[in-house]
């Protein structure tokens, strides 16, 4: 049994960059049939940001298209806005990513499109909620994460470094694609039983705030009592009314930091960069001992600076200043062999290089290698983040830009003198240049 369960979904995919293409990446993965619309002799912007090679596809748009199929259309066209409601009528779910407003102007609005398929499910995302102020702004990535507590709360809290700081994980884009999938797949159930498909309204905003809920929560300690115990403010340092650029300290209760080990002298030993471990001292009274005789640190047991929970949130520097030069000597490896072994939460700090070498990842999920043919040969990917035990994704290749055109509209009805037609009239490519030259 390898039954897809989208099988017999069909999508149609106005989305580009990577919000919304991460979103139908995932619903293709789960064997929904997806219809990528593309604009005639460009295609996705994606397709040619940050290009390896100029004839190639970059690896941004590689890394988000997989399994989708392409058809060049240009929706501003009588023909192009014909072909697209033909397509919608026969959709489950249509989703777009345009800047406020664009989705209204070219006539596919939820309503316009409700009206044609009453069964569709439409998925949209923008930066902001609807309610708020900044709803009419144009957004991408760092824009979410500066609006929504992602940057004003990570990086460093004191020197010269002391700025707002994006995280290198795309809470803003990729993350707002998996918050849309949420939404949409709901919808699908909620369908089964209405009827009736609904307006799945994703913001980027609303996305990456979900993921600060620590956040909120620090603030509301912080407006009730003044100071937070986790932050390395705590207890000499001075609190704000906002809660501080968190460094490397651990979100919830427990003490952790990174430290600086040896090089371990492997793929990244050049670059001093990631020879570091994360570790974290637990609150409970078993596991400080555990980490104690690990560390041969059999005094804190019985030193009230630091055998309790609270007295070791008063003390943070001298625990950091003497577990960093335990790490000092060893690689981030030996550190984390020997904590893990003796029941203490620690991890390396993994490089990008580190983690796509690592053979044990290819286990036919979390790194997939697709073979894209061609000049491109095979890439790799992030495959589908959850496994389910009778269902096994396949990973195939992105489409040519309007590589499956004529595919798609045959499938319409259209025949091969109206796909001529379509082709030479702007519709599913660029119009030919205008012939200047006067008739002698
Ligand atoms: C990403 C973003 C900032 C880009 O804005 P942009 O440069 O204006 O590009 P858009 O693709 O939205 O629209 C450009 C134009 O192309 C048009 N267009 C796009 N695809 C088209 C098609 N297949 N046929 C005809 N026109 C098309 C749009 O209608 C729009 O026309 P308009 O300016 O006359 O309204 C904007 O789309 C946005 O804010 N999106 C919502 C949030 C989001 O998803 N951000 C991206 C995160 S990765």
């Amino acid at each position: 049994m390898n039954t897809a369960p989208l099988q017999g979904i069909k999508v149609v995919d106005f989305t580009e960059v990577q919000s919304g293409p991460s979103c139908t990446q995932m619903l293709a993965w789960l064997g929904a049939d997806v219809v990528k619309i593309e604009r005639p002799g460009v295609g996705d912007a994606t397709r040619k940001e940050l290009q390896f090679d100029p004839d190639c596809p970059s690896y941004y748009y590689l890394q988000l298209n997989s399994d989708k199929k392409s058809l060049t259309l240009d929706a501003k066209t009588p023909d192009g806005k014909e072909i697209l409601t033909k397509l919608i009528k026969e959709c489950d779910i249509f989703v777009e990513n345009l800047h406020p407003g664009a989705m209204d102007k070219l006539g596919f609005s939820w309503e316009a499109v409700h009206a044609l398929n009453p069964r569709c499910i439409y998925g949209t995302i923008k930066g902001f909620p609807e309610s708020s102020k900044y709803k009419n702004l144009k957004a991408y990535e760092p824009i979410a994460q500066v609006t929504a507590l992602g940057a004003s709360t990570t990086g460093w809290y004191e020197g010269l470094y002391n700025i707002p700081t994006q995280s290198g994980a795309a809470l803003g884009d990729s993350n707002t694609g998996m918050h849309l999938l949420i939404g949409l797949l709901a919808a699908l159930l909620q369908r089964d039983k209405t009827g009736q498909g609904t307006y799945v309204y994703q913001s980027m905003h609303n996305a990456c705030l979900n993921l600060c809920r620590i956040k909120t929560r620090d603030q509301l300690t912080l407006d009730r009592i003044g100071y937070l115990t986790q932050f390395m403010q705590y207890p000499n340092g001075k609190f704000g009314d906002c809660v501080p650029r968190s460094g490397n300290t651990e979100g919830s209760g427990v003490l952790g930091w990174t430290y600086k080990c040896k090089p371990a002298g492997g793929l990244d030993s050049e670059i001093d960069a990631n020879n570091y471990v994360y570790v974290i001292l637990q609150r409970g009274a078993k596991d400080f001992e555990l980490a104690c005789k690990a560390f041969g640190f059999e005094d804190w047991l019985t030193n009230p600076d630091f055998n309790t929970a609270d007295a070791r949130d008063r003390h943070k520097d001298e625990i950091i200043a003497r577990i960093g030069q335990w790490c000092a000597d060893k690689t981030k490896y030996e550190v984390t062999e020997t904590l893990s072994n003796a029941g203490v939460p620690v991890g390396p700090v993994l490089s990008t290089k580190e983690v796509m070498t690592d053979e044990s990842l290819y286990d036919g999920n979390t790194l997939v290698k697709i073979n894209q043919g061609g000049k491109i040969g095979e890439f790799v990917t992030v495959g589908c983040p959850f496994t389910l035990s009778n269902y096994q994704p396949t990973y195939g290749p992105c489409p040519t830009l309007g590589g499956n055109t004529e595919e798609v509209l045959k499938s319409l009805g259209y025949t091969d003198q109206q796909i001529a037609e379509f082709a030479t009239n702007g519709t599913t490519a660029p119009m030919p240049a205008a012939n200047t030259a006067q008739p002698k």
